[in-house]
C-alpha cells in the first residue's frame, strides 16, 4: 500500500478530488467508484467547482457509489443515489444512463445484486474506486466477519450508521433497513483503490487496517494485498502510524 499523508484537511479534500479528476482526464471512458459520508462531501464539491473553472469532456464517464441503503427511497435525501446525484452526477454532466446504481425498494435483492455487479463488468470493470472507512473497519457496507471472498450483496449496516439514518428520516421501527454493497471481492477486483480517511477519530481504525494484521474481523485490512491501492490520510487519521 502507498500511504500519502496530507498536512491538513482541506489538502486532504483537494489531493483526493484530484485523484478523481485526473482518472477521468487520463481515460475519459473510466469507470469510477464513489463513497458517500462525512469525508467525501468536500472532495466531491472541490471535483465540482475544478469541472466548473476547467470542464472537460466527461460523455464517456460511467460512475456508481459502492453502496446503497436499501428498504428507503431513492428521494431520501440521504440515499447514495440522491447524493451522488447532486454531488457528482448533476454538476459533472454525466447523465442518468451512464450512473450505475441498485433500486432500493420493492425488489428481488438477489437479481439486483447481480445486476449491479454485471453493468460495472459490461463497461470493463472498474477502474478507480474511492472508498472510505467506517468506524469498524467496514468497507462499503460489509461489516466485520464479511467472508473476503464475497460477492455484492444485501448485508445489516452497523447499529451507529443505523442509528443516524434513522434520526434522519421517518421510518417505522418496524421497518427492516439494510444496505447492499458490493462485495470485498468486487472490491478488489477494482484497478485501483484509493482508500480515504480524515479526522482522529479515524485514526486507530486506520492503524488496524494499514499496519495490523490482514483480518476478515477489519475488512479494509484486506486492502493490503491490493497491488494497486493508496491510503490517502489528513495527518489526523495517520497521527497513530
Ligand atoms: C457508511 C458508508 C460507507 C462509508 C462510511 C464512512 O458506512 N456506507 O460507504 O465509507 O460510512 O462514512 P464517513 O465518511 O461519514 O465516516
Amino acid at each position: 500500500m502507498k500511504i500519502t499523508v496530507m498536512e491538513n484537511e482541506r489538502k486532504f479534500d483537494e489531493a483526493a478530488a484530484w485523484r478523481i479528476i485526473g482518472q477521468m482526464l487520463q481515460k475519459p471512458n473510466s469507470v469510477i467508484g464513489f463513497s458517500t459520508g462525512q469525508t467525501t462531501g468536500n472532495m466531491h464539491a472541490i471535483v465540482s467547482e475544478i469541472y466548473r473553472l476547467h470542464p472537460f469532456d466527461t460523455s464517456e464517464v460511467t460512475v456508481f457509489n459502492v453502496d446503497e441503503l436499501a428498504g428507503l427511497p431513492r428521494s431520501y435525501e440521504g440515499s447514495c443515489y440522491a447524493m451522488i446525484k447532486r454531488q457528482i452526477c448533476i454538476p459533472l454532466e454525466i447523465p442518468e444512463e451512464r450512473f450505475i446504481m441498485p433500486r432500493t425498494m420493492d425488489i428481488d435483492y438477489g437479481k439486483e445484486c447481480a445486476w449491479f455487479e454485471e453493468e460495472i463488468k459490461k463497461r470493463g470493470g472498474a477502474d478507480l474506486q474511492m472508498l472510505g472507512i467506517g468506524w469498524n473497519g467496514h468497507i462499503g457496507i460489509n461489516q466485520p466477519g464479511t467472508p473476503f471472498g464475497s460477492d455484492t450483496q444485501l448485508c445489516p449496516m452497523d447499529e451507529r450508521f443505523e442509528a443516524k439514518v434513522r434520526s434522519e428520516v421517518d421510518v417505522p421501527e418496524s421497518c427492516e433497513l439494510g444496505g447492499l454493497t458490493l462485495g470485498i471481492k468486487t472490491i478488489m477486483h477494482t484497478r485501483k483503490i484509493v482508500l480515504i480517511a480524515k479526522g482522529k477519530q479515524k485514526a486507530e481504525i486506520i492503524k488496524k487496517a494499514v499496519q495490523g494484521p490482514v483480518t476478515e474481523d477489519i475488512p479494509a485490512s484486506v486492502l493490503q494485498l491490493h497491488p494497486n491501492c493508496e491510503v490517502l490520510l489528513d495527518a489526523d487519521a495517520a497521527s497513530l502510524l
